[in-house]
């Protein structure tokens, strides 16, 4: 039996802000599902969030002194079973019990006394791994700290270590100082951590690190190039031999219109037209004009830059001259929230903004809107893309990351959504107009439906290709 050690900052069901933890909560029982022989395990803070909803399911491991730099700081370990995985918590009270998860003027040292106990914490544990596989930039310093402060120290040599980029804009950058300080790392490492004058976490965990990984090939790519990779694509270029892109799944059972509890109707491929009852619902819930013939266009994002939120707003009122509406849901930057206010505030009936995050609603959405409008920046996968076709909301998107692998633009024969492909509002423009265009011929449009509602996103494949990757590791040091 093989044991992968998942070190994750977020995970459903326990805490979620975005993306990463869909994967951290849905990749690990597909990797055990695809191949018996492997024990997925995932190791995350214990947040003030999780302790209140599951503190009396918790059990208590034990508890261990973590030295970071010249600190001596109490960790206690937790443990739950959640739907076959085994999840442990890392229980330190003045870091994690806060209100919010990031943010914190500190949040270099608490991931850092996270990431020292990752490795502290081991010899309580029953299953020892023989890969731990780290996420962004919050756990990228457990691959750095078992490099630099163990196996060069002939400890845990056996240990092999991945690092998953999902998404390189967080880099995790710190002053000089904060090197030895509160990381406890020697000066004399400070070659393998500095980036243009910082410290930068995942250039540390990239160097570090046996595999890299990031959450789709065409984002792979994309980071070896100056406009994606933030600053980092030097460094990628000269790792690129150790990198991979693996495209992320969606957990198809969580996310499934025909058993999906939280909306009107339920419906499959083959019974399409039921997703007018859940228009309906939506567009009297909503207080938006009740009407089939109206084509319902959904937002549902981060409201951040590299999301495409300024192509919207750029062409929002050229847009809304064709026979829309248009559903908006998410939270973000304060500019952006108050903009799409002000759009619903001119567009009574036509426009909904809804500044929350809410997965209930937004699967409601998912499942009663006509499109789905995702024309992203920059997008290392993209989840949402993927759900959206899933419930028949056929996406149109940019052709970037994630968004160019899973989705094909209508005039290729397995098309199953809208792709333009430059960063300019003007082609995203007209691949609406075209967009709603389609959905006017209604039997046309219903065929693109099913083919958008067919296609398998589940983690299949994807969970195979982690697999073969993590036996090539072992293999090379005869595991
Ligand atoms: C990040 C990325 C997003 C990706 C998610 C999960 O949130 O921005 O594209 O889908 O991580 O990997």
């Amino acid at each position: 039996m093989k044991k992968v050690l998942f070190a994750v900052a977020e995970c459903q069901p326990f805490i979620a802000t975005g993306g990463l933890a869909e994967v951290a909560g849905s990749l690990p029982k597909a990797i055990m599902a695809s191949n018996t022989n492997y024990k997925v395990e995932v190791i995350m803070p214990l947040y003030r969030g999780i302790l209140e909803k599951y503190g009396s399911k918790l059990k208590f491991l034990g508890k261990s002194q973590i030295q970071l730099a010249w600190r001596k700081l109490y960790c206690g370990l937790f443990q739950m079973a959640y739907e076959g995985v085994t999840y442990y918590f890392i229980d330190n009270k003045y870091y994690f019990d806060r209100d919010n998860i990031y943010g914190h003027y500190d949040d270099g040292e608490r991931f850092a006394f996270f990431s020292k106990s990752v490795i502290d914490v081991l010899p309580l544990l029953k299953n020892q791994p023989d890969i731990i596989h780290t996420h962004d930039w919050h756990t990228a310093l457990v691959n750095i700290f078992l490099d630099v402060l163990y196996k060069k120290e002939g400890k845990y040599t056996n240990i092999k270590s991945i690092f998953t980029i999902h998404n390189i804009e967080y880099q995790g950058r710190f002053g000089v100082h904060i090197l030895e300080d509160v990381f406890g790392i020697s000066k004399k490492y400070t070659d393998l951590l500095i980036y243009n004058g910082d410290i930068n976490l995942v250039k540390g965990a990239i160097v570090c690190s046996d595999l890299i990984t990031t959450v789709s090939p065409r984002y792979s790519r994309e980071i070896a190039l100056s406009q994606y990779a933030c600053g980092l694509e030097y460094i990628i270029r000269l790792n690129s031999s150790k990198i991979i892109g693996i495209i992320n799944g969606i957990n198809i059972d969580f996310y499934n219109p025909i058993s999906d509890q939280s909306i009107n109707a339920n419906f499959d491929s083959n019974t399409i037209d039921k997703r007018m009852e859940n228009k309906k619902a939506l567009q009297i819930g909503l207080d938006l004009e009740v009407s089939e013939d109206i084509c319902t266009i959904s937002i549902i994002s981060r409201l951040a830059s590299h999301k495409g939120i300024d192509l919207i707003l750029d062409k929002f009122h050229e847009i809304m001259l064709d026979n829309v509406q248009v559903i908006i849901l998410g939270k973000g930057d304060y500019y952006y929230e108050q903009r799409f206010l002000e759009m619903a505030r001119f567009y009574p009936k036509r426009v909904s903004t809804l500044i929350t995050y809410d997965i209930d609603l937004s699967k409601q959405i998912y499942s009663g809107s006509d499109l789905f409008l995702m024309p992203s920046k920059m997008e290392p996968c993209g989840l949402s893309q993927m759900i959206a076709s899933r419930y028949g909301c056929v996406p149109i998107v940019r052709a970037t990351g994630g968004l160019y692998d899973t989705i094909k633009d209508y005039s290729e024969i397995d098309g199953n959504g809208f792709v333009f492909k430059d960063y300019d509002s003007a082609q995203m423009l007209s691949k609406i107009n075209e967009a709603v265009n389609v959905f006017s011929k209604k039997e046309e449009f219903k065929k693109l439906v099913k083919r958008a509602m067919e296609v398998d996103f589940s983690w299949g494949r994807s969970s195979k290709e982690y697999i073969a990757k993590y036996n090539e590791l072992l293999k090379k040091q005869g595991v």
